[in-house]
């Protein structure tokens, strides 16, 4: 895995087409939980990501409804979905061959480091450093993240369907490869993420098994065209090229279009979660609420797009665009991202977001800030409403697909 997921809360029940957008109306913008950082002296050992020197010392970043998350699902409901006497649509050649592919393992020899990434982080000063740790820890909590989730999917489903387990053991390796790779990143800047402290202590978001699909392959195609957006635009203009991790994108990218390779199998191994009105209804919910989180999210961190030569805004709407694209191959509806209007409401969004961040410093006392926020968040939660509404472009992978594959190697 590779992007954020954050704006969406779980919902048990279908039970209106707007999107409920949880925290944001019980205002939870303002609390803070407190992830366990650690600065080092020394850079961590190669093989101890998650164990950091005990002689550190312990700094907190905060957490806010757009930081990674952590999920959580059905294993049982899981277990009954891959299990081949009860569905008969599980390809398994297909799955068959997708795990000759994880384990050909095209990254094994990939992700070595050189003593460039040391210099490299030496150089960086000021707030361009900052930011820089800040990207690091999102992406390495993002990646660590997929890794817990999939882990635990080999090792539930191993009995059910030990193709299906085996594919998820893979592109477990493959997340803690990636994750380890930030966080070993994060030790050129005398940082190190503390992952067994995080695994404990996050809280760990539910999704039903359908909803997990939705949100990983999307969050895996849109990890994909993230990278591999950042390794081309560095590729033209290597004066940007201010920290050597971009360099590996290439190939790491190819990991994460592959794990979404797999969820698109997976989905079409059940389409019950495709076929309906309903999974046009949350194929468009979920779509919403990957784009407008990495919009936000992004929005609030030009500085670092800007450090690498990027402008955000126009960055973040060819990943969006190029996402929906390959999104519409699979899942049955999708927004209509190419109309102006879509980005005219993305750009709305985040006028009130960057209020409501202002609200939450000020010197007012907790109750006020509560009632500034209600209208802020009413104008919120209506900008995303009228963004779900708008027409969507009917759309699926089998019968009408309205976009052509395209070369990803
Ligand atoms: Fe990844
Ligand atoms: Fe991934």
């Amino acid at each position: 895995m590779a992007a954020e997921m954050a704006l969406v809360k779980p919902i048990s029940k279908f039970s209106s087409v707007a999107p409920k957008f949880g925290n944001l109306r019980s205002g939870s913008y303002s609390k803070f939980t407190t992830i366990k950082m650690t600065a080092t002296s020394q850079p961590p050992p190669p093989t101890s990501t998650t164990r950091p020197s005990k002689k550190a010392a312990k700094t907190t970043i905060k957490e806010t409804l757009l930081t990674p998350r952590f999920y959580t699902t059905d294993f049982d409901e899981m277990e009954t979905l891959f299990n081949t006497e009860i569905n008969k649509n599980l390809n398994q050649a297909e799955f068959e061959a997708l795990l000759q592919e994880f384990k050909t393992d095209y990254n094994q020899t990939h992700f070595v480091r050189s003593k460039e990434f040391k210099e490299a982080a030496d150089k960086l000063q000021g707030p361009l450093r900052q930011i820089f740790v800040e990207f690091l820890e999102r992406s390495c909590t993002a990646e660590f993240s997929g890794f817990l989730l999939y882990k635990e999917l080999g090792r539930r489903l191993k009995k059910t369907n030990p193709v299906v387990a085996e594919i998820f053991s893979l592109m477990s390796r493959d997340e803690a490869r990636h994750a380890g790779f930030l966080n070993k990143g994060l030790s050129d800047f005398n940082l190190a993420l503390d992952l067994g402290f995080l695994t404990k202590a996050r809280k760990y978001t539910f999704f039903k098994p359908k909803f997990i699909f939705y949100a990983t392959y999307l969050s895996e195609k849109i990890g994909y065209w993230r990278y591999i957006t950042i390794y081309r635009h560095l590729k033209a203009n290597p004066e940007y090229q201010c920290y050597p991790i971009f360099k590996y994108f290439e190939n790491w990218c190819q990991d994460e279009n592959r794990h979404g390779d797999f969820f698109s199998a997976l989905m079409k191994a059940q389409p019950q979660f495709l076929n309906d009105w309903k999974a046009k209804l949350w194929s468009r919910f979920f779509c919403l609420s990957v784009y407008v989180t990495m919009y936000l999210n992004d929005c609030q961190r030009t500085a670092f797009y800007e450090g690498i030569g990027l402008n955000t805004k126009e960055f973040d709407m060819h990943v969006i665009i190029e996402t929906n694209r390959t999104t519409a191959r699979i899942f049955p509806a999708v927004l209509d991202v190419e109309n102006p209007e879509f980005k005219r409401k993305l750009d709305r969004m985040v006028e009130i977001n960057e209020k409501l961040l202002a609200v939450g410093e000020t010197e007012d006392a907790s109750f006020v800030k509560n009632l500034k926020r209600i209208p802020l968040i009413a104008a919120l939660a209506s900008e995303l409403l009228a963004a779900y509404l708008m027409p969507p472009i009917e759309s699926g992978s089998l019968d009408f697909a309205e976009f052509e594959p395209q070369v990803v190697y």
